[in-house]
C-alpha cells in the first residue's frame, strides 16, 4: 500500500480505506492518541490505538519525536477537533526518540522562546510555527517563479563568485585559496592575487545585478533568484549575512514601469500565500496576536495578519519623490520634537529606518514607494536625472519591515557612466564589460533587488530575519 501524507488524509472524503502514514509522534496521550505529523500541514493526525492489541514494548517507543509509520483504518472521528482519525491496526517503529534527552531539547512540548529554537535550527522546523514559516516561505519562491513565468521573463543564474563589487559598497567575503598564514607576496610585499586560484580578487556576490543586465541586453525581461552575501556588520532583526534575493532586470523598462512592475509582483506572490497558504497563515496570525499580548498597546500591530496581507494585495502603494518624502520628515512630530536619533535637517540626508518606518506606518500608513533619491547616497549605476543631482532610485518600504526592495533605472549613457565611474575612483579596468554593454546597442532598462527574507518576515508575521530563513548566518554565528 502506498502511504499517503497527513494532508491528503485529513482532507480524504473517502472514508473506511486502509491508509498507512509515516510520521513524526508530537504526543502519545492516555496510551491511546498518537497525535502523528508529517509536515505536509500545520494540523496532526489523530492515531487511535487500542492498547490492549499491541505489545506494551512497542507502544513505550511511540514517543514524543519518534519516527514512526502507522497503518490502519480512515473513519470519521469521534472526538472534537479533527474530522477523521486512524483507527490503528500496526505501527511500525522508524527512529526512536529516548524521553529523557528529548526533555532536553525543543522538542518537548512545551513552549519555548523564539531564541531558544535558533540555539537548535536542525529541531526548530519540528515546531508548528516553523513548519508554518518554512511552507509559507516554500509557497513564496513558487509563487515567485510562476509570476515570472507567467510574465515571460527568463530565468537566469547569476554567478556566486565574482569579481566585482555590483553595489560598491566594499561589504564582501573574500574567496581565496591563499594560504592565510604565508601567502604569497609582490615586490611590494603586498599580497599578490596573481597566485590566487583566480589570478585575482574574488568575493561572494553581493548581487547578481550586473550580470543581470548583461542577460536583459539580449533575453528582454529577465530575473535571477539566488544567495547574495553581505559582511555587513550589521546585527539587526533585519540583517543576514547571506540572503535570498530576487532580481528581474528588463530591457526598455524606465522607472515607471519598473514601479508598475515591483508593486504588480509583490501582490501577486502576496495574494498567492492567501490563497495557498490559509491554515499556516491562521496558526502565524494567532501566534503573533498571542505574543502581542505581552506588549504595550502601542507596540501592537494595528491589523492582524491576514488583514494586513489583504491590505497589501488590496491598495495602491503611495508613490513619492525622495524630495517630497524629506519635506514631510523635516515638518514631522518626532523631527521637531527631536524625537529621531538621526533628526532630518536638510536634503541630501541618508533615510534610515527610523524615517522609513515613520512614512509608512505612521504617515501614509501604506507601503510607500520612495523614487528619485539624491545620487551621492545611492550606487554607481543609476540614472542621473536631467537636475544633475538625482538619480532613478526607487525604494519600496513596508509596514514593520522598513526597506523591502531597492531598484533603479540604469546608466544607459556610456559618456555619463564613465564619469561616475571616474568620480567614485572605480578602477574602469574592472568595469569593462559593464562598460562594453553601452556601447553595443545600449538601451533603457531597469531592475530591482526584492530581499526575499524581508517578504518571508512580512508574509509570516515574525519580528526576526533569523526565524524566516532555515540556518541563519549573521555576524559570530553559523553554526549548522
Ligand atoms: O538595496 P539593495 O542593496 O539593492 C541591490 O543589491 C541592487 N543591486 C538590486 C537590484 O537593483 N537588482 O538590496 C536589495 C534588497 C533590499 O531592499 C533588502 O530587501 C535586501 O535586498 N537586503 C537584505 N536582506 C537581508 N539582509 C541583508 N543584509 C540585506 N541587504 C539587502
Ligand atoms: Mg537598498
Amino acid at each position: 500500500m502506498q502511504s499517503s501524507n497527513v494532508k491528503e488524509l485529513l482532507s480524504a472524503k473517502q472514508l473506511l480505506q486502509e491508509v498507512s502514514v509515516n510520521g513524526w509522534v508530537k504526543t502519545f496521550r492516555s496510551n491511546r492518541f498518537i497525535a502523528l505529523n508529517d509536515g505536509s500541514t500545520i494540523n496532526n493526525i489523530q492515531c487511535v490505538v487500542d492498547f490492549e492489541q499491541f505489545d506494551e514494548n512497542l507502544l513505550k517507543k511511540v514517543t514524543t519525536g519518534a519516527a514512526i509509520k502507522v497503518s490502519g483504518t480512515l473513519v470519521e472521528s469521534q472526538g472534537k477537533g479533527q474530522a477523521v482519525e486512524i483507527q490503528v491496526n500496526e505501527i511500525t517503529i522508524h527512529g526512536e526518540a529516548d524521553p529523557e534527552e528529548v526533555k532536553l531539547t525543543i522538542l518537548s512540548p512545551k513552549r519555548h522562546s523564539l531564541e531558544t529554537l535558533r540555539e537548535q535550527a536542525h529541531l526548530r522546523i519540528r515546531t508548528n510555527t516553523f513548519g508554518a514559516i518554512m511552507r509559507v516561505r516554500s509557497a513564496l519562491s513558487f509563487a515567485i517563479h510562476q509570476y515570472f513565468r507567467q510574465n515571460e521573463f527568463q530565468y537566469f543564474h547569476a554567478p556566486i563568485i565574482t569579481g566585482s563589487d555590483a553595489e560598491g559598497a566594499g561589504e564582501m567575503f573574500r574567496v581565496t585559496t591563499l594560504d592565510e598564514k604565508k601567502p604569497p607576496l609582490d615586490e611590494n610585499g603586498e599580497v599578490d592575487y596573481k597566485e590566487d586560484f583566480f589570478g585575482k580578487e574574488t568575493n561572494l556576490t553581493v548581487s547578481g545585478q550586473l550580470e543581470a543586465e548583461a542577460y536583459a541586453m539580449a533575453l528582454g525581461k529577465v530575473y535571477t533568484f539566488g544567495p547574495t552575501f553581505r559582511a555587513e556588520n550589521s546585527n539587526t532583526s533585519r540583517h543576514l549575512a547571506e540572503f535570498w534575493m530576487i532580481e528581474p532586470e528588463m530591457a526598455f523598462y524606465d522607472l515607471d514601469a519598473n514601479m508598475d512592475l515591483a508593486e504588480d509582483f509583490i501582490k501577486n506572490v502576496i495574494t498567492y500565500v492567501l490563497d495557498n497558504c490559509e491554515e499556516d497563515l491562521k496558526f502565524l496570525e494567532k501566534r503573533l496576536l498571542d505574543e502581542e499580548k505581552t506588549k504595550p498597546q502601542a507596540e501592537r500591530s494595528e491589523m492582524a495578519l491576514i488583514e494586513k496581507l489583504k491590505f497589501v494585495a488590496d491598495n495602491n502603494f503611495k508613490r513619492v519623490s525622495y524630495t517630497e518624502a524629506i519635506d514631510i520628515l523635516r515638518n514631522s512630530k518626532p523631527n521637531k520634537k527631536k524625537k529621531f536619533k538621526y533628526p532630518i535637517n536638510e536634503w541630501g540626508a541618508d533615510l534610515q529606518s527610523e524615517h522609513e518606518r515613520f512614512l509608512v506606518e505612521k504617515h501614509f500608513k501604506c507601503p510607500v514607494i520612495l523614487f528619485d533619491y539624491p545620487a551621492k547616497i545611492k550606487a554607481f549605476y543609476m540614472r542621473l536625472n536631467d537636475d544633475g543631482k538625482t538619480v532613478r532610485a526607487m525604494d519600496i518600504l513596508f509596514p514593520g519591515i522598513g526597506e523591502i526592495v531597492g531598484g533603479s533605472q540604469r546608466e544607459e549613457r556610456l559618456d555619463v557612466l564613465k564619469q561616475k565611474v571616474a568620480e567614485l575612483g572605480i578602477d574602469e579596468k574592472e568595469l569593462w564589460w559593464y562598460l562594453d554593454l553601452r556601447k553595443f546597442g545600449t538601451a533603457t532598462h531597469s531592475g530591482f533587488g526584492l530581499g526575499f527574507e524581508r517578504l518571508v518576515l512580512f508574509a509570516t508575521g515574525m519580528g526576526n530575519i533569523r526565524d524566516v530563513i532555515p540556518f541563519p548566518r549573521t555576524p559570530q554565528s553559523a553554526d549548522f
